[in-house]
Parts: C-alpha cells; structure tokens; sequence
C-alpha cells in the first residue's frame, strides 16, 4: 500500500522527528574525523530544505558505524552537523546526546525552520534492541515522524521502527521523505513493470549473497548477465577449475537451479566466457590487519580452466564486449555488483565497459538505469559515470534486502496514504 510522504503533511511549527542515514565513511587525519563521501548527506537535503520551507522544526537522528553501545568518539555525528550547516547553508545545531533532558530543552526553544542534529543513536544499545522504553524516550520531542533512511529501513530498531509506532499510536504522523520515496519508486515500481528489455547485471562475491536475489529477478528480467567472483561457482558447477579463486563449493547447486530455473522462463542467463586471471605470490610483507600481502603477477585473460596456481579477477575483453552490446539495447537496467576487483586499476576494465555501457543505454537508448547500492555505486562513481545514470541507491543492505523482495521495517512503519 503506498505510505504518506512528507508532500502530504502540515508540519507547520511541529516538532519532526527525521530518520535519516548519515552512515557515511569517515577517516582520522591528523585526529580529525574528515568524511571520505558526503553523497548520503547529500542525498538527503531535498527532504530536509522541503521541511524547513514548511516551517517545521527538524530534529534529525542517525547512526554512525557500530559502536555496540559505547560513546565512541571516532563515531560521533559532530562533523556531519558542520557539514550538514555547509551544504543546507544554515544553521545546524547538535546536540550531544539523543535522549534526555537536555535534548528536551533544546528542542524546547526550537524555532519553525531550525534544525537539529542528535547523537549518534547507537550509543545507546537499546536502539538495535528495539527497546520499547528507550524508543518512548526518543519520541519525547516528536510530533510527526518522517523516515528518509531507506539505508537503514531494513533494521527493526527504535529510531527507524519503535519510533514511528509510538507516534502513530498517539495519532501522530509518520512519513517517508523525498529521497525514501525515490528508493522505492526506482528500486520498487519501476522494476515490477519495467520497460523491456529488462537487463539485469549481478556480480559481487558470493552467490549465496545474492541467490535471492536472481531468484526474485528470474521471473522479471529478460537477461541476467553475472560477472565478479560469484562467477566461479557457476564454473565450478560445470566441472570447470577453478585454480585459487574465490569459491562457494556448498552453492553449486545453488548456481545450477538458478540455470535451471532461467532456461524454464526463458531468461537469457549468462555467465563470463573468459576471465582476466593472475598469479599470487607470498610477498613476505603483512598488511595492517597482520595478514600476508599477494603480489598478482602474470596477469593474463583465458577462456576455460583457471590454472592452478591461478586466481580469477575479473571478467575478459571478450565477455566485455558481448554484455556490453547487450546492455546497450535495454531499456531498463538494474546493476547490483561490481564485475571484478575494480579497485585495483589492473582489473577494473571489466567493470568500467559495463558501466560505460550502462550510461550509453540510458543516453542513447532512453533506458532507465538503476545502480542497486554498495560496490556498484562506488565503482560508477570511481568510473566518473555516477550523474549519466538515472539513479544510484544510497543503500547497501538495504538496497538488497529490497530487492530480494523483504519487508522493510522502516517502510512497513509508516502511515498508509
Ligand atoms: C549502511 O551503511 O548500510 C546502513 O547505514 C546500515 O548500517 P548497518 O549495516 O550498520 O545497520
């Protein structure tokens, strides 16, 4: 059923309580948290200018990493409130908790289109629990409750879930924002009547990651085309080796009822023809985490049998060229997956054709792209391609629990139109 969006409330001099995904990757320089990708806070302004307009009074609340609990400072939302201030070209406030008196008070003296950010939620434990208790706590300074986090509506916590059934139990209104709109609409509706051909690009590690996906997108997609090291377990499954490349043995047959399963509804299911392989050897250093570090040396593309001492990295020329000419005559493309290890600039040109290809689809071909989150996101974006495709996920789990067709607790919340 389709939930209300922020469009259709009056948050005149409310207090909103919004749920927004700030999980955005940081690194200490110099003992300075300096965020690496602003795109989810970016991606978020739509809804946050909307309700400023509106004249409500913004109380936001978000994650930041796991830090099970504790006040980790390294995770603390202080930075994102300065450039959360930078690019809405306001005034953000923070607050340095989430709950409690002082939160209360501050909230007190809020102005209609004052904005403020709150701790991280997760240092307290009972957000992942679902705490009833701490969740009546957090919606003592809400009126209305808008959820723009579709990256973490996949999690039944307090901020994302508990929340929202405490306002609407008072009568109160729960809302999803512009950009959880958006999620839903491209990764939602667009894919249950999507113009054909409906291409569907699924690479990444494991099959068992992605099985249920395909699974859903079988009885969809004109063609699934499968890259990345998901692939050697379908080579596997064929008796094909696999040399030392990375392999689900306990999912051949996974990878074979999905063949099974593609030929009985006539979806063209195709698998690499040939892969870019190179040699591992022991360099005798250890990374940071302690671990041996691998030369790849010999790195050469063969169709067939991996050798031996071999390990696969990413899909061949050849492979390339035949996805590529598929993926430019459809009309609607879904990516979830990188074709290999694209962060190594040595086997990223498997990954870089299909992402080329994707853009050339949707400027040539009038097809709707659509990049499922994760890896593919940022393998578009390190490609330069991110703004030609018409729309990138801000979800990485959720994205894909979306797509396997599961309910989302943080959507499942809101009010019904
Ligand atoms: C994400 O980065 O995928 C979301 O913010 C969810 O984070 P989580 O996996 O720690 O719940």
């Amino acid at each position: 059923m389709a939930k209300l969006t922020i469009r259709d409330l009056n948050v005149r001099g409310q207090r909103v309580f919004i749920r927004v995904d700030f999980n955005v990757p940081m690194e200490d320089k110099n003992g300075q948290m300096v965020i690496n990708d602003t795109t989810r806070i970016v991606e978020t302004l739509p809804t946050l200018k909307f309700l400023i307009e509106q004249g409500g009074k913004l109380i936001l609340t978000a994650h930041l990493g796991r830090p099970k609990g504790q006040r980790e400072t390294s995770m603390s939302l202080r930075p994102v409130a300065v450039k959360l201030a930078d690019l809405l070209g306001c005034n953000v406030a923070f607050a340095d908790d989430c709950i409690g008196e002082k939160v209360e008070q501050t909230v007190g003296i809020m102005k209609p289109g004052d904005v403020l950010l709150l701790e991280n939620v997760r240092y307290y434990n009972e957000e992942e629990k679902n705490d009833p208790a701490f969740a009546e706590k957090l919606a003592k300074v809400a009126d209305v409750y808008v959820n723009d986090a579709f990256g973490a509506a996949h999690r039944a916590h307090a901020s994302t879930e508990g929340v929202a059934r405490i306002v609407a139990k008072r009568g109160g209104q729960c809302a999803a924002g512009l950009l959880m709109e958006r999620e839903l609409k491209f990764l939602g509706e667009e894919l249950e009547k999507p113009a054909r051909p409906f291409v569907v690009i699924l690479g990444g590690a494991k099959v068992s990651d992605k099985i249920k996906v395909i699974d859903r997108l079988l009885e969809k997609a004109d063609t699934i085309l499968i890259g990345g090291a998901m692939a050697y377990t379908f080579k596997l499954a064929h008796d094909v080796k696999t040399g030392k490349s990375l392999i689900e043995p306990d999912h051949k047959h996974t990878a074979l009822a999905a063949e099974a399963k593609a030929e009985k509804l006539g979806v063209n299911f195709q698998l690499p023809t040939d892969t870019v392989i190179a040699t591992p050897v022991d360099s005798g250093k250890l990374n940071k985490k302690g671990k041996p570090v691998y030369d790849l040396t010999n790195i050469r593309t063969i169709s067939g049998d991996i050798p031996d001492d071999a390990e696969g990295f990413s899909i061949g020329a050849e492979t390339e060229k035949n996805y590529a000419a598929i993926i430019r005559g459809a009309k609607t493309i879904l990516w979830n997956g990188p074709m290999g290890m694209f962060e190594d600039p040595r086997f990223a040109a498997g990954t870089n054709s299909v992402a080329q290809a994707v853009v050339d689809a949707t400027q040539n071909n009038g097809a709707v792209s659509i990049i499922g989150g994760g890896d593919s996101v940022k393998a578009i974006n390190k490609a330069g391609l991110g703004s030609k495709v018409t729309f990138m996920s801000t979800g990485g789990g959720a994205s894909l629990e979306f797509l396997e067709g599961a309910v989302m607790p943080g959507v499942a919340a809101l009010s019904d139109k």
